[in-house]
C-alpha cells in the first residue's frame, strides 16, 4: 500500500496558555513544563468536525493528481465527529463531492489515523483498485471541560489526510517524495477503557430533556494512568513492528509520534533508544489533536522539507479504548 498525496487543515483561531490562564488557575509555565504545548487551534463557531476534514481532503486529493472522482473508500478515524449519524464521512463525501464511495467513521480515539491505515490494507486486499482518501480529523475542543485544567489545556483541533493507493499511479508527478510505501502496519488495544473517556449524550447516560449537561457530558482522563500506558504501549509495539518487518532502530530516518506530551515522546524515544533529534513535533503549536495528530505532524513534516527521499519514518500513537499502534513509511 502506497501513501500518494497528503494534507491538512488547522482552524485559524489560535489560542496560548496566558489566554487559558485568564479563566482557569493554570500558568504558561506549567503547561508548558508539563506538556511542550504553547498554543492550540480550535475550530470557528461555525466550523464542525467535517469542515476541517474536507479542507484536508481537498488537499490530500490535489497532492495526489486525483479527483474526486476517483475515491472509492473514505475513512475518517474521530471521536468528535458532526453527528451521532451520518457518519462524518459520509457529510465530508457531500463536501468534496465525491460521487460514489463507501464511506464511514473509525472510533479509534488518537489511534483512529494509523487503525485506518491497517483497515485500508484490509480494504485493498480484496479491492486492488481502490483509492481510500483516510482522515483524522478532530473537534476536541467540543468534547472537553473548559472548567477542568487538567484536560482542556491540552487539546486542539485540526484535520490531516492521506490518500493511498495498492499500487502507485502511472501519472504521478517525478522528482516528489510520493508515493510513499506502507511497509507495515500494527495496531491493538486492550483495557484502560475508563480511564479515558466521555460517555454523556451516549446510550449509557442519554441525554434527558431538561438534563443538566453535567461533567460527564464531558472528556474524562485519568492522566497518570494514561501517560505510563502510553509510553509502554508506544514503545513496546514500535520494537514488535521493526522486528517484524527485520529493521532495527538504526534503520530510521525520522519518528512521527503520536502528539499528545512532549514528556511522553521523550519517553518513547529513550526506551527506544532513538536520538531525540529525529522526532518531528508539532505540539507545541497544536496540542493534542487526537486522531489528526499523526496525519497533521506528517504533512508538515513533508511540506517543511523534513521527510527527504529514501527517508524510513516511523509512526505510532496512543489513545482512548485503550488503542495504539506503530506503522513504518518508506519514502
Ligand atoms: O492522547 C491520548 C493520550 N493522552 C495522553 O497521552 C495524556 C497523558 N497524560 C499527561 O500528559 C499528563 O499526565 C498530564 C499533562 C495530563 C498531567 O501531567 P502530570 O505531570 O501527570 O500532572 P499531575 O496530573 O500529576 O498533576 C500535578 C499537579 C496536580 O496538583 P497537586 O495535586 O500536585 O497539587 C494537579 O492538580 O498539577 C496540577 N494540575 C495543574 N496545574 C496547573 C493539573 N493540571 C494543571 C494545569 N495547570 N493545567
Amino acid at each position: 500500500m502506497h501513501i500518494q498525496g497528503i494534507g491538512y487543515y488547522a482552524p485559524e483561531r489560535i489560542v496560548d496558555n496566558d489566554a487559558l490562564s485568564a479563566d482557569l488557575d493554570t500558568s504558561d509555565a506549567w503547561i508548558r513544563s508539563r506538556t511542550g504545548i504553547r498554543t492550540r487551534r480550535l475550530a470557528a463557531d461555525n466550523q464542525a468536525c467535517s469542515d476541517l476534514a474536507a479542507e484536508a481532503g481537498k488537499m490530500a486529493i490535489i497532492s495526489a493528481g486525483c479527483t474526486p472522482e476517483n475515491i472509492t473508500h473514505i475513512i475518517v478515524g474521530t471521536v468528535s465527529g458532526d453527528a451521532a449519524f451520518p457518519a462524518t464521512a459520509c457529510l465530508l463525501q457531500s463536501k468534496l463531492k465525491i460521487p460514489t464511495a463507501m464511506a464511514f467513521d473509525l472510533g479509534a480515539a488518537c489511534s483512529g489515523f494509523l487503525f485506518g491505515m491497517q483497515v485500508a490494507q484490509g480494504i485493498m486486499a480484496a479491492e486492488p483498485e481502490a483509492t481510500i482518501l483516510l482522515v483524522g480529523a478532530e473537534t476536541l475542543s467540543r468534547r472537553v471541560n473548559w472548567q477542568d485544567r487538567s484536560t482542556c489545556v491540552l487539546f486542539g483541533d485540526g484535520a490531516g489526510a492521506v490518500v493511498l493507493k495498492a499500487s502507485p499511479d502511472a501519472c504521478m508527478p517525478p522528482g516528489g517524495i510520493f508515493p510513499a510505501l506502507v511497509e507495515g502496519v500494527i495496531c491493538e488495544g486492550g483495557g484502560g477503557g475508563e480511564l479515558l473517556c466521555c460517555y454523556g449524550g451516549g446510550t449509557r447516560y442519554p441525554y434527558r430533556h431538561g438534563d443538566i449537561i453535567g461533567p460527564e457530558y464531558f472528556l474524562h482522563m485519568n492522566g497518570q494512568e494514561v501517560f505510563k500506558h502510553a509510553v509502554r504501549a508506544m514503545s513496546d509495539i514500535s520494537s514488535r513492528l521493526l522486528k517484524r518487518l527485520g529493521r532495527s532502530v538504526e534503520d530510521l530516518d525520522l519518528v512521527v509520534p503520536h502528539q499528545a506530551n512532549l514528556r511522553i515522546v521523550k519517553a518513547v524515544l529513550e526506551r527506544l533508544q532513538v536520538p531525540e533529534g529525529k522526532a518531528f513535533l508539532n505540539l507545541d503549536r497544536y496540542g493534542n489533536t487526537s486522531a489528526a495528530s499523526i496525519p497533521m505532524a506528517l504533512a508538515e513534516a513533508h511540506i517543511q522539507g523534513v521527510i527527504r527521499p529514501g527517508f524510513r519514518v516511523l509512526l505510532t500513537t496512543f489513545g482512548a479504548g485503550f488503542t495504539w499502534g506503530a506503522a513504518l513509511v518508506k519514502y
